[in-house]
């Protein structure tokens, strides 16, 4: 596969697509050459309470501050619910496969109006005011988008922390954002195996004392302990309250929600979006990129608990009156033909998913996807993680049938939307390519001293300015965000990772640069991994990379120095890999754990992970310059014994 594989927009498509080629390149241009004129215009997509007269008031220099529309007010949950009453009010908002394929429901916008208007008034009555956050520890249930939408509605910010992550991230969360409520349930089911939340809730609020209520949904109806006072349950408190409950009026720059990553060094940072650009923004790409159609349903196969969540199952999908399908369960259970079968039962057509879920059922083989029809499809999208070539290849001609393009849309967290992707009827493709930038986003690429490198060429990605949907701030840490994101290359937006241009202009993410690799789409600092590590009583140092990976894309490699006197045993090892589990959560789990005696450094002292990439990756023929080096027989000593990915 070359970068000579095109996939040319099919005139089909182009003529009934929302943006075509022409517009897109008009749009672009006017988006980079005339911001204010651009997003001035496409801020009017949403309802505002009191309109805005300034659009863009952005610097990324120095203290770095980052506003859009922002003396206008409004309220999300009222743009994704309310305003669409009128026209739609029996049409199905969420329609939820569960993990069982025996259950399934629809909810109108309508029922969903209701259940998010009494929600709002549960938190109220229970102490949550404006302002407040709310941490939403929840499975992939229609609660999930209940809660994330009831806060919107009275103006709490919520945090949502994925269901599988341990009691201690969840307590590390809650207590960096001082949360006082927490919303869960009994349990969580994925693939007929249960989850035990409430639970591991108790746990994490065990060690956060300032939570004063914790709300349960019963889902699964196993046992749970209970704490009078402080735990509710929701079905109860649902009862309790009135079904009316007025949007609060909400600027645009006043927080939306928090929503944890993880970086190269420390712990997860509280990336904070704000209200109207995040809005707009998510509600214009789903519009744009997925040339979503009124009447359409749409599945994104992300987790709430994920970035792709928010903007792509619930705050997008929603602010354009579509139907947004949430699905429970994994792609696997009851067997191989499951996302198949739901795309056939529900009619999906626009279908929206992650590169390691391609790569593990295309060892499958066609034969599972023949048995079923996808003729409901008009258009495929991935996310998460650089697709390689054969999987799209796979994903294009055996799920799609040569019938649907896809759009490989890169993006991040902070970025809150999609940056770079094809538009459906604007871009053609070129398989393992993100292509093109979307409206306003200006992508450069820098060396290594910031040089901005022009044409075809290869460095660091970064933006040269900003889009209405980034996040504005870390929460709690505004010195962190802009040493983080501004001071590498001082002036722009830098995303960590790398990217190569082609000849034609389309753009190439080949990987993060910095210390996060990306397991199964699912991002991991490597200082987090090393600390859990090293927290362990027999472990004395500890060194994290990745490595390639055929199904995760990158499996997670971790080298450790055990203390003095400690034998390098196989129990030890698993003992190792349940360890991070428990105190990380089962994403961070290593793939691999070599003994090294000794851990190869800098006469300083400072770990060469470059050295230690190269040696997981099985290329320690090109190790590069181990000068440096305070003593080379360490390096000698863990090629010799280096795990094998069998
Ligand atoms: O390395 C890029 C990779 O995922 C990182 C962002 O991870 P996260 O904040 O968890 O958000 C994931 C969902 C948006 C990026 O820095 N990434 C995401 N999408 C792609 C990608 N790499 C290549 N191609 C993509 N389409």
């Amino acid at each position: 596969m070359t970068d000579n594989s095109f996939f040319p927009v099919k005139p089909e498509i182009a003529a009934t697509a929302h943006v075509n080629a022409d517009a897109y390149a008009r749009m672009y241009e006017q988006s980079v050459k005339d911001p204010e004129g651009f997003w001035g215009e496409q801020g009017k997509r949403l309802d505002w309470i009191k309109p805005y007269s300034k659009v863009k008031d952005v610097n990324f220099h120095d203290d770095v501050h980052i506003r859009w529309f922002h003396d206008g007010t409004l309220n999300v949950s009222a743009n994704c619910i309310d305003r669409h009453l009128a026209t739609r009010g029996d049409q199905t908002a969420i329609l939820f496969e569960g993990d069982d394929p025996g259950v399934s429901k629809a909810i109108t916008y309508r029922e969903l109006h209701e259940k998010v208007s009494r929600l709002a008034n549960v938190l109220k009555k229970n102490g949550v005011k404006k302002g407040d956050r709310v941490t939403i520890y929840l499975p992939m249930i229609p609660e999930a988008a209940y809660a994330m939408l009831a806060c919107t509605r009275i103006g709490a910010i919520h945090s949502i922390v994925f269901g599988g992550f341990s009691p201690d991230s969840l307590k590390d969360r809650i207590v960096d954002c001082d949360s006082h409520f927490v919303i869960t349930s009994d349990e969580g089911l994925r693939g007929g195996r249960k989850v035990p939340l409430k639970a591991n809730a108790d746990k994490a609020v065990a060690g956060a004392p300032m939570v004063k209520h914790v709300l349960v949904v019963k889902h699964t109806g196993g046992d749970v302990a209970w704490t009078a006072g402080r735990d509710l349950w929701y079905h109860e408190e649902m009862e309790s309250v009135s079904a009316d409950c007025p949007p609060e009026e909400m600027s645009a720059e006043d927080p939306l929600f928090i929503l944890y990553t993880s970086g190269s060094t420390g712990k997860p940072k509280g990336v904070l979006h704000t209200t109207g650009g995040y809005l707009v923004y998510a509600s214009m790409t789903h519009q744009y990129v997925f040339d979503y159609k009124d009447g359409e349903v749409y599945w994104c196969t992300a987790d709430v608990g994920w970035v792709t969540g928010h903007s792509y199952i619930v705050y997008g999908p929603l602010a354009n009156g579509a139907t947004t399908l949430m699905f429970e369960g994994i792609p696997t259970y009851p067997d191989v033909l499951r996302f198949w079968q739901v795309i056939d039962k529900h009619k999906v057509n626009i279908f929206y998913t992650a590169p390691t879920a391609i790569r593990s059922l295309m060892r499958e083989g066609e034969g599972p996807v023949k048995k079923t029809s996808r003729a409901s499809l008009r258009v495929l999208g991935s996310v998460g993680e650089p697709i390689n070539p054969e999987a799209w290849m796979w994903y294009y001609n055996v799920v799609g049938d040569a019938r649907c393009p896809i759009v490989d849309t890169w993006w991040q967290t902070e970025t809150g939307g999609i940056l770079i992707t094809p538009l459906v009827g604007a871009i053609g493709q070129k398989p393992g390519s993100a292509t093109k930038p979307f409206f306003g986003v200006q992508p450069v690429v820098v060396d290594n001293e910031g040089q901005i490198l022009e044409g075809e060429t290869e460095g660091n990605l970064c933006i040269a300015d900003a889009w209405p949907g980034m996040m504005r701030t870390v929460y709690g840490d505004h010195e962190r965000f802009v040493q983080t994101y501004f001071s590498t290359f001082p002036g722009k937006y830098f995303t960590g990772d790398g990217c190569r241009r082609d000849a034609d202009g389309y753009y190439w993410i080949t990987g993060r640069v910095d210390d996060v690799i990306n397991v199964s789409g699912h991002r991991m600092g490597t200082a987090e991994v090393e600390s859990a590590l090293v927290a362990h009583p027999k472990v004395a140092e500890a060194a994290v990379v990745g490595y390639p990976h055929d199904l995760k894309g990158q499996g997670i490699y971790a080298y450790v120095t055990l203390n003095a006197g400690e034998a390098p045993t196989e129990e030890l090892r698993k003992e190792l890999v349940a360890w991070v589990r428990k105190e990380i959560g089962p994403i961070a789990s290593p793939d691999l754990i070599q003994w090294a005696p000794g851990l190869p450094k800098t006469r300083s002292g400072k770990i060469m992970r470059r050295i230690l990439r190269k040696i997981a990756a099985n290329e320690h023929d090109s190790l590069g310059d181990t000068s440096t080096l305070a003593d080379p027989g360490v390096v000698t000593d863990l090629i010799d014994n280096r795990m094998n990915n069998a």
